[in-house]
């Protein structure tokens, strides 16, 4: 069985007591990297240049002890298996010990269990940071949903008054036509271009508005044949603040069938992608960045789109990662890691595929396959919708 590796902090005066536990886990299966300390400051410090998998703590130090390293420990709000390591003490000092929630407490004549307690305690460890994130999660899109209906009924609201906002102005600029360039001979040039700008505002707010719809989620499980360059072209503009200032956009269109979707989830798909080319691109370059869109038609049955971004590229070892939730090479406040989670599972929903290419310095490709609309009515009758 290969040797799996344990990032140990030990707290312990003793040499030989620190090469016991060391040789124990090596026993147990583990390839222990270890740094030892013996006071508070020392513990402070080796917290701070973490991670840690495990803390094993003597129970008396001289200059410290393993009930106040643990509370360090958790007054950082760290979850890190802690167990304690002690020669001859009272059970009720054990007891004390698992009621402050050590992880264990064992004894240094018994210390063949150490590597299973460990692992135990590292399993446990898992679980309940898995169950903290899928708790985060929920949240999350719990929390996505309510925005998505409330940006959803702002909108609604909107549009009546701007509809009529838009009639009156037509009507005052153009009384004669419904359509066609707008003129208001009888008003003074100066006043005809105020209207004209005020009508251009107006076209901007609808537009601005139908773009809020299409990510507003009420409508997520309803399913039509929609025009995919749309779609992006609405992400486009949505992602434009985060490009500008990076790269120029490439619109490479070629695809003609209408995929089966729902406007909602895979215009958030698109913003998603959009949004991390341009986070991948830095700013203020000197040499022409780009980010290219592309779609393809691929027989009747799928429409394929491209992301390409000339960005920073994506280590290989990290490609299988980037879809987990959470995980982010982002800074705070920047990254949650959360959109290519919620991009691959939109994506399976509308029975599509999500992939990505990358190459280390030059730059990103993710590719959609997403089914066409046609196979609804097309030969394969049974095709039913999910
Ligand atoms: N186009 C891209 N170029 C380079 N890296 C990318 C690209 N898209 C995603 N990544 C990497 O994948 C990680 C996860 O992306 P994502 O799930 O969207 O979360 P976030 O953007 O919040 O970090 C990013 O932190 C980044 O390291
Ligand atoms: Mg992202």
């Amino acid at each position: 069985m290969m040797a799996s590796p344990l990032r140990l902090l030990l707290i312990e005066d003793f040499e030989d007591d620190a090469l016991i536990v060391l040789r124990e886990l090596r026993r147990g299966g583990y390839d222990v990297t270890c740094t030892r300390v013996e006071t508070a400051e020392a513990l402070e410090r080796a917290l701070d240049t973490g991670p840690w998998d495990a803390i094993i703590a003597d129970y008396a130090l001289p200059r410290f002890d393993a009930l106040a390293a643990f509370s360090l420990v958790q007054k950082r709000g760290l979850d890190i298996p802690f167990l304690i390591v002690s020669g001859q003490i009272g059970e009720d000092t054990a007891v004390a010990a698992m009621r402050a929630g050590v992880h264990d407490f064992l004894l240094k004549d018994r210390l063949g269990r150490l590597g299973p307690a460990v692992a135990r305690e590292l399993r446990e460890a898992a679980l309940r940071t898995e169950r903290r994130k899928m708790q985060e999660q929920l949240l999350l899109s719990d929390r996505l949903a309510s925005l998505g209906l409330l940006a959803a009924s702002v909108a609604h609201e909107i549009n009546n008054p701007l509809a009529s906002l838009m009639a009156n102005l037509e009507f005052v600029l153009n009384p004669d036509e419904g359509d066609g360039p707008v003129q208001a001979s009888s008003l003074p040039a100066e006043q005809q271009q105020a209207l004209r700008d005020c009508h251009l505002c107006a076209v901007r707010i609808r537009d601005i508005v139908r773009d809020i719809k299409v990510f507003s989620r009420t409508d997520d499980k309803q399913r039509g044949p929609l025009d995919v360059h749309r779609v992006l072209d609405s992400s486009l503009r949505m992602a434009w603040n985060h490009i500008f200032h990076r790269a120029r956009i490439v619109k490479d269109y070629a695809a003609h069938a209408p995929v089966l979707g729902n406007e909602a989830p895979l215009g958030q798909v698109f913003l998603n992608l959009l949004v991390n080319a341009a986070q991948a691109i830095p700013e203020g370059h000197t040499t022409p960045q780009e980010i290219r869109v592309v779609t393809r038609q691929e027989g009747t049955s799928h429409v394929r789109v491209e992301i390409h971004d000339t960005g920073r590229g994506i280590p290989p070892e990290l490609q299988d990662r980037i879809f987990d939730p959470f995980f982010t090479t982002k800074p705070a406040g920047v990254g949650t890691g959360l959109g290519l989670a919620i991009c691959r599972r939109l994506v399976d929903e509308l029975g599509g595929e999500l992939g990505v290419k990358s190459a280390l310095g030059q730059g990103t490709v993710f590719h959609l396959r997403l089914p066409t609309a046609h196979d609804v009515n097309g030969p394969r009758n049974s095709f039913t919708q999910g």
